[in-house]
């Protein structure tokens, strides 16, 4: 068992959620690296090519439905591009998990987070809301809450602005600010314009509280994808806020104390840790690629 599996069994224990891999388009030179790589180019994306089928939760959620250009979406949002494969079907398990554990069924706020910069939590956000959304059974949104460095809107081709920063600004009204996306029942927040210095302002005002619980109110989940732990104190602020967080955790990049901190961190905010992603375990040799034998699924 490598170290980073202890982290993980850690970071879980007596949680609900365990540790789901979720690797990458970056893959490399290994056999079972290029098998990803090549579902990877084979695969086209549903939500390009045939829509999505309407069905009665469709209607009942009533979308609007905007495409998104496939050359303008990160490619790493494998549940966009990749919808068959094997990745996509680890954020399947990450969402099986996550709806296991909520079970009476109450709105939930989450926050993605991680202990550095640069591990993932954005593409994790975005590709968690996207597998949440397929089949429309949950009003799903996704909400770039890192004013430092916003990302959302730049990975999927939409534009950045009205934002979370323009609402907690009061130019714009929350329900104007969201964006469609191709599935009805998925809608965007971007970060929005953020005036130079006013991310903790923004994020810490009791404003953000209003604006998170109207949100609330209208979807099932709500992804908060949010700067790292140990770099920045952006979590605290909407922590009360969050039902809990998901730490993306890079493989063999991010030492156990720094990973341990950060989840002292959250719980010193009373932020339930849900549990840990894996990101890029297919660039990281055999010892990893157990996570994705244990899914069973690598169609
Ligand atoms: N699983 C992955 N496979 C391939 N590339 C990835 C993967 N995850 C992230 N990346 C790439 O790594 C970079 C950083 O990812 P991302 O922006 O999601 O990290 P982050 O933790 O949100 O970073 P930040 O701390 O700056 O907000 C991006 O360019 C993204 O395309
Ligand atoms: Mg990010």
């Amino acid at each position: 068992m490598g170290s980073m599996t202890k982290v993980m069994r850690k970071i879980c224990q007596g949680g609900a959620l365990d540790g789901a891999a979720a690797g990458g388009a970056r893959a490399a030179p290994s056999s079972t690296a290029t098998a990803l790589a090549e579902q990877t180019s084979s695969a086209t994306s549903a939500f390009v090519e045939d829509g999505t089928p309407q069905t009665a939760a469709t209607s009942a959620v009533n979308g609007q439905t905007v495409r998104w250009r496939p050359q303008q979406v990160d490619q790493a949002i494998v549940a966009f591009h990749r919808r068959h494969g094997a990745i996509c079907e680890q954020y399947r398990g990450l969402r099986a998990r996550l709806l296991s554990m909520n079970l009476p069924q109450a709105a939930q706020v989450i926050a993605i987070t991680s202990a550095v910069p640069e591990e993932g939590k954005s593409v994790c956000a975005i590709n968690l809301a996207l597998v949440m959304a397929e089949g429309s059974e949950h009003r799903i949104l996704l909400v770039d809450a890192d004013f430092r460095r916003a990302a959302l809107a730049g990975m999927l081709g939409i534009p950045r602005t009205p934002g979370l920063a323009d609402v907690l600004r009061h130019e714009v009204q929350p329900a104007a600010a969201l964006q469609p996306s191709p599935l009805p029942n998925l809608k965007v927040l971007p970060a929005g314009k953020v005036p130079d210095g006013a991310h903790g302002e923004l994020l810490g005002s009791g404003g953000a509280a209003a604006v998170l619980a109207e949100f609330r109110s209208a979807f099932d989940y709500t992804f908060l994808d949010m700067p790292p732990i140990t770099t920045v104190s952006d979590v605290s602020l909407l922590g009360p806020q969050c039902d809990g967080a998901v730490i993306v955790i890079q493989m063999q990049r991010t030492p156990e104390p720094t990973v341990q901190q950060a989840v002292r961190t959250l719980q010193a905010n009373n932020i339930k840790v849900l549990g840990a992603v894996l990101s890029r375990c297919a660039e990281h040799g055999p010892g990893y690629y157990d996570y994705y034998d244990s899914s069973g699924d690598h169609d």
